[in-house]
């Protein structure tokens, strides 16, 4: 098929999502409320979804179309949608209220929890969003070490706040994002990870570098993970200068095990940001660490530092559902194992295949996280540069529309794998992606 029968097949199948979609352009900018959810599809004269319900591993539209969903609510609902013993504990609550603006039992709970489970976290506290979650926690180590640069590794994503909005998506440091300062008016400092770079800065910036903050794997930066050599480099470098190392595993927290992935690697952070998993599909953020640094929080401490307000901050079905989740992660390790390994598995299908065929696409990700990159030409083993310098936009949009006639829902080029796809769902995904590739091979953006 050519992407004008694509085109048209999706259209076809998608009225009411079309329809809503007018609406929307005229009341919401771009006709969305985050800005990935148009799935690019602009870009090839087309709309995107609106979604209806989700079970398990499925996502329905309001067209009634049903795909396999590989995006997990931003790759929240790792134990797969509207699961059923989740829903049992909003629906038991909702009889009690849902917003109190209050201290709840739950709050106590859920950090007793993790806690419990992660010795990186001596305390915590709770927010509604993983942006706020790292803004907080930059301002917390500002504020402790009396020091006022941030080193942000280029293309990681922690959220749209100011402090940490500089190289998300490009490389470049020059770069302003409309409506903030330059980087080092902001005393902001910018490093790519695995690279000698930001051992230089440690060195030359020791005296003023309040926190270096990174994601163990870069998510939404397209999957690419750190080194462990370099993580544990990065631990001894901060801890010699007395600069505060923050993890933020906003998407890596209990995505790869039950707990965060600082366990698995075994180099604890000062501070570390959490999100998505821990709030069971309800809107949640969080920052936890030393005991020392968040008690300079505490409205009982001298000089505190605000790291709270927020009207839903411990939003109780948040609680709820982030605890009851937990619960089942706990004892669903064989499956932690299946998704793992099913990940890797797909990655390494897919890029063996994107060789042999020579076709202009990457997989990248770790263990369960599968993002797939369309390029303008075909790079064999690009690096994360030669991946990003090279991102085709048209490309990747022709890839989640050809997914989408294919029943498969995808961001970022694909997403998660969840506990709820059975191996056949994965085998599924695997064969409609290679034979998608085929077509992205023979696409007319393929030049540009
Ligand atoms: C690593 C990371 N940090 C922070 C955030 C921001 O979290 P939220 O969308 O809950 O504000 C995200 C969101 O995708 C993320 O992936």
């Amino acid at each position: 098929m050519t992407l004008d029968d694509e085109l048209r097949q999706y259209k076809k199948f998608r009225p009411k999502s079309e329809e809503l979609w007018k609406r929307a352009l005229r009341v919401l900018p771009g006709g969305i409320s985050h800005t990935i959810r148009t799935f690019g599809l602009y870009r090839i004269g087309s709309f995107p979804i609106f979604i209806k319900s989700a079970t398990g591993p499925y996502i329905v539209d309001i067209d009634g179309n049903k795909y396999l969903d590989c995006w997990n609510g931003h790759f929240a609902n790792i134990i797969g949608n509207n699961h059923p013993e989740v829903q049992k504990v909003i629906r038991n609550h909702l009889a009690n209220g849902w917003h109190f603006g209050t201290n709840t039992e739950y709050q106590v709970e859920l950090a007793e929890k993790i806690i419990d489970g992660n010795p990186g976290i001596e305390m915590m506290r709770f927010c509604s969003s993983g942006t706020e979650a790292t803004m907080y926690a930059t301002r917390l180590a500002r504020a402790f070490t009396k020091r006022k640069l941030v080193a942000k590794a280029k293309l990681g994503w922690h959220g749209a706040n100011d402090t940490l909005y500089y190289c998300v998506g490009n490389l470049d440091e020059k770069f302003i994002p409309p409506g903030l300062t330059k980087a080092d008016e902001a005393n902001v400092i910018l490093y790519e990870i695995n690279s000698e770079e930001i051992f230089e800065l440690i060195k030359s910036h020791h005296n003023d570098l309040a926190a270096v903050i990174l994601e163990p794997v870069l998510g939404g930066g397209g999957g690419f993970p750190s080194k462990l050599e370099f993580l544990k480099r990065l631990r001894e470098e901060t801890e010699k200068y007395g600069i505060m190392l923050i993890f933020d595993e906003v998407i890596t927290g209990y995505r790869f095990n039950c707990g965060l992935y600082q366990n698995e690697l075994k180099v604890i952070p000062d501070l570390t940001t959490m999100g998505k998993i821990i709030g069971g599909g309800m809107p949640i953020g969080a920052i936890g660490g030393r005991r020392d640094l968040l008690e300079s929080s505490s409205p009982q401490s001298k000089n505190q530092v605000l790291i709270g307000g927020g009207t839903y901050s411990g939003f109780p079905l948040s609680m709820i559902a982030g605890l009851k989740t937990i619960e089942i992660l706990e004892k669903s390790k064989e499956q932690y194992i299946r998704i793992n390994q099913e990940g890797e598995k797909l990655r390494n299908q897919f890029n063996n295949y994107f060789n042999e065929n020579k076709i202009p696409m990457v997989a990248r990700g770790h263990k369960s996280l599968v993002l797939l990159h369309t390029l303008s030409k075909y790079i064999q083993q690009p690096n994360i540069n030669d991946i990003i310098l090279n991102t085709d936009k048209n490309l990747e949009a022709c890839l989640h529309l050809y997914l989408f006639n294919r029943n498969i829902l995808g961001l970022h080029g694909l997403g998660a794998l969840s506990m709820a796809h059975t191996s056949e769902n994965v085998e599924y995904i695997a064969q409609k992606v290679l034979e998608i590739a085929d077509l992205i091979a023979q696409s007319s953006f393929n030049q540009t």
